[in-house]
């Protein structure tokens, strides 16, 4: 088989690891790639925002199963673009990756199949929102309909917060001012994100995670896309991977099909376990990063056969094994990220690894020189697999010792 993978972060690195050990695989291509993916994977120069550039492309070379990373080319409808002309993919269609890209879609799937999530209310902008919710009792959570590059949410203590959040998205300066705005119960309790993949019909269990999204130590400042990632997640065990697939997954899947949008991928939920139940937060339609390396460190079965059973609708005849292990992932981020930083820095001793720990490339790229630098926020991702996570946490610093860059942080406290 040909496969091509579409992203150019860790997740992507992780995803051609595993499936570069497929032997069912001829050519492997992932685009547009990064230093460490170009090592394993084949590349060219493609326009991989365009889905007639992606197709045309899977055309010439064959491909017959596409890979999409990340969300925007599932919401872009990539998916139904390669389907059409007989290429495998995957990964939802544009209407089921509403699951992601529209939080209302996500909050009335969860009404027609009766899942537990925060009460909610919604709101036609953001300057009908300020008048609403004036005499709320504080605090609230407000979100943006939209995709908001993961800043298109506030926990918001009181209401001058709410107003300056809701101001800027109104001004621009946060998502898109059009976007309409939910307003929902704040939840107190413990987050965890659990994986499941899906085939319109049925849905297996594919690992768990917990994140560290703050770029500080002690979960303090800015959002990111995450620092890093310990699998499972403390709440992983067999009662609750049963009963998030029963009150989360298959409703989810009943509710999709009952709108004629069969879901087929995979399943991120964000839940929050709270003292006395467990709700969902938010759904996203694929891996996370860098969840994804920390579950493909431990996943035991090849992702390409996974992925055909998807597509072919046969997960119920696959076992998904997952090593009993613990794995932690670490984020090595250009100082500055998430704001403004610099690239272009020289990243040396990145190959003392071996089958338990691993080192994922983000942002990097090869300079005129062919010297290896970074090229984005994120740049590389340290894996540990060990019995422990103190085990796998102690490893991964360890190999952090190694690696030599100027401009380059990370969160001590990954694993805590
Ligand atoms: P989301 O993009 O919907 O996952 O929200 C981003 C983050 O905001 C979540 O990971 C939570 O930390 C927080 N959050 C979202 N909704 C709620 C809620 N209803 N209650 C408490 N925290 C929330
Ligand atoms: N790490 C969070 C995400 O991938 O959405």
């Amino acid at each position: 088989m040909n496969v091509l993978v579409l992203g150019k972060g860790g997740r992507e690195h992780s995803l051609c690891y595993n499936l570069k050990k497929s032997k069912k695989i001829s050519n492997l291509w992932c685009m547009p790639g990064n230093a460490g993916i170009n090592r394993i994977a084949k590349f060219s120069n493609l326009n991989t925002d365009d889905n007639q550039s992606i197709l045309d492309f899977c055309i010439k070379k064959k491909i017959n199963l596409v890979i999409p990373g990340s969300e925007e080319f599932l919401a872009k409808g990539v998916g139904d673009y390669l389907r059409l002309n007989g290429i495998k993919v995957f990964g939802p269609s544009k209407k089921s990756a509403l699951l992601e890209s529209s939080k209302i879609f996500t909050k009335q799937i969860c009404k027609l199949g009766n899942i537990n999530t925060a009460k909610w209310e919604v709101f036609k902008n953001s300057k009908i929102a300020l008048k609403k919710i004036r005499n709320l009792n504080f605090p609230i959570v407000i979100k943006l309909d939209k995709l908001a590059a993961g800043k298109g949410v506030l926990v918001a203590k009181s209401f001058e917060d709410a107003k300056s959040f809701l101001k800027k998205v109104e001004q621009g300066k946060i998502g898109d001012s059009n976007s309409k705005i939910i307003v929902e119960k704040k939840l107190t309790g413990k987050e965890a994100s659990f994986f499941y993949v899906v085939d319109g019909n049925s849905s297996k269990f594919i690992g768990s995670a917990q994140d560290y999204k703050r770029v500080g130590e002690n979960n303090t400042g800015l959002n990111t896309g995450g620092m890093g990632c310990i699998s499972p997640s403390s709440y992983e065990n067999e009662k609750n991977i049963k009963l998030i697939n029963k009150k989360f997954i298959e409703p989810t899947i009943k509710a999709m099909n009952f709108l004629g949008y069969p879901f087929k991928g995979i399943l991120y939920a964000g839940l929050m376990f709270t003292k006395s139940d467990v709700f969902l937060i938010e759904y996203n339609i694929r891996l996370g990063d860098p969840e994804c390396q920390a579950l493909i460190a431990r996943l035991a079965s090849n992702f390409l056969d996974i992925c055909i059973a998807t597509e072919e609708q046969k997960l119920k005849d696959i076992q998904i094994k997952i090593s009993a292990k613990k794995s932690i992932c670490i984020v090595m981020a250009s100082k500055g990220y998430p704001e403004s930083y610099k690239s272009g820095f020289s990243i040396k001793g990145i190959d003392k690894v071996n089958g338990n720990n691993m080192v994922f490339h983000a942002g990097t790229k090869l300079n005129k020189n062919k010297e290896l630098v970074t090229n984005g926020g994120r740049v590389l991702n340290i894996i540990s697999k060990q019995q422990t996570v103190e085990k796998a946490k102690a490893e991964a610093y360890k190999l952090i010792t190694s690696i030599k860059c100027s401009n380059l942080f990370y969160r001590k406290d990954i694993g805590d």
